[in-house]
């Protein structure tokens, strides 16, 4: 076992866990934001910068300092190391600096964007961002692309984290798309169309940090904390039928993967269970998830009222569930 320190918090990690992986152990303030890491993902992260850290002490046997700030999820523990986050000063400065490069280009969607609520961008942003932007010129414009009937693209909102190329290769065994052009110009590739009629494309809407990709059957329907997340689960052939049903009174208005308190989802869920099964018949409803990160939908009380309720999401009064 290799024994690192984060933030004055020391602990034992199997060797070739990362610095990211380590931070999560501990869990807190501790961990640095990941808009490009994806744990269920191979090859995922090393992309948007978001998790620099300082290594102060690169380990036992070296150690010097590493004289730049290190990504943390793909940097290797090595055992003595000593690592800052919160409190390096550099980090946090480093981090707006990031922040800014990722919203060069966004667009103030927010009002109108069915991620608000539930985006990493906002969190990100709200914790790093600048009140006011420091260029002038235009920002770069794509129109909205339908992906099939199920998933919508806003490349303006993509913040070219890879994660959807990934989901495309490793779920969907049918890798037709990838980035194209670099820089400022770089976009997804609407080759993502072909990956489309796999069972499993819809994952890509949940591994995307940002409202790029979004729900086609949900769209512009309602915002999420207007809504009560309800683990459910059904019995399904392809996947495992776990998933959480987004409702609205008794009507099932969306249905996700269930993320743990890293956004992530715990398991990748079928299209079928996703698009096709919006009928609280076709569920056994389980009970409130109890949303784990830190949002603005885990503010509501609903997981205090009786097991098995269903909450009015306008007045706030129960009905028990038949
Ligand atoms: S992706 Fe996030 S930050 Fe961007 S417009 Fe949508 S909610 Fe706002
Ligand atoms: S569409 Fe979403 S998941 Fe894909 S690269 Fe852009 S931000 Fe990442
Ligand atoms: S999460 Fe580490 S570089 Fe993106």
């Amino acid at each position: 076992m290799l024994k690192v320190i984060i933030d004055n918090i020391e602990i034992q990690v199997e060797e070739g866990t990362t610095i990211l992986q380590a931070a999560r152990m501990i869990g807190g303030k501790v961990v640095p934001p990941a808009m490009c890491y994806y744990s269920k993902l191979k090859d995922s992260g090393g992309k948007c910068r978001s998790c620099l850290v300082k290594v102060v002490k690169g380990s036992a046997k070296d150690p010097r300092p590493v004289p730049k700030l290190v990504a943390s999820c793909s940097t290797p523990v090595q055992d003595g190391m000593v690592v800052e986050n919160t409190l390096s000063a550099e980090v946090q400065e480093a981090r707006k600096g990031v922040v800014e490069m990722l919203l060069i280009n966004h667009p103030l969607d927010c009002p109108v964007c069915d991620q608000a609520g539930e985006c990493d961008l906002q969190d990100l942003s709200f914790g790093f961002g600048m009140e006011e932007t420091e260029t002038i010129e235009p920002r770069r414009e794509y129109p909205g692309i339908d992906i099939g009937p199920l998933i919508k693209l806003n490349m303006n909102r993509c913040i070219h984290c890879y994660r959807c190329v990934l989901a495309a290769e490793q779920l969907t065994k049918k890798r037709a798309h990838g980035m194209l052009y670099r820089g400022d110009t770089m976009e997804i590739s609407t080759f993502i169309q072909t990956a489309i009629d796999n069972d499993f494309s819809g994952n890509m809407i949940d591994v995307c940090p940002v409202g790029a990709l979004t729900d086609r059957t949900f769209r512009f329907r309602s915002r999420v904390w207007f809504l009560n997340p309800m683990d459910a689960r059904r019995e399904c052939g392809k996947c495992s039928g776990k998933v959480v049903a987004w409702m609205f009174g008794k009507e099932i208005y969306r249905i996700t993967g269930r993320k743990d308190q890293f956004g992530e989802v715990e398991e990748f869920i079928c299209n079928e269970c996703r698009f096709e099964k919006k009928d609280i018949n076709d569920w056994v409803i389980e009970g409130p998830r109890k949303i784990k990160r830190q949002s603005v939908i885990s503010s509501n009380h609903y997981e205090q009222m009786k097991k098995g309720s269903i909450i009015h999401p306008i007045e706030g009064t129960t009905e028990p569930q038949e």
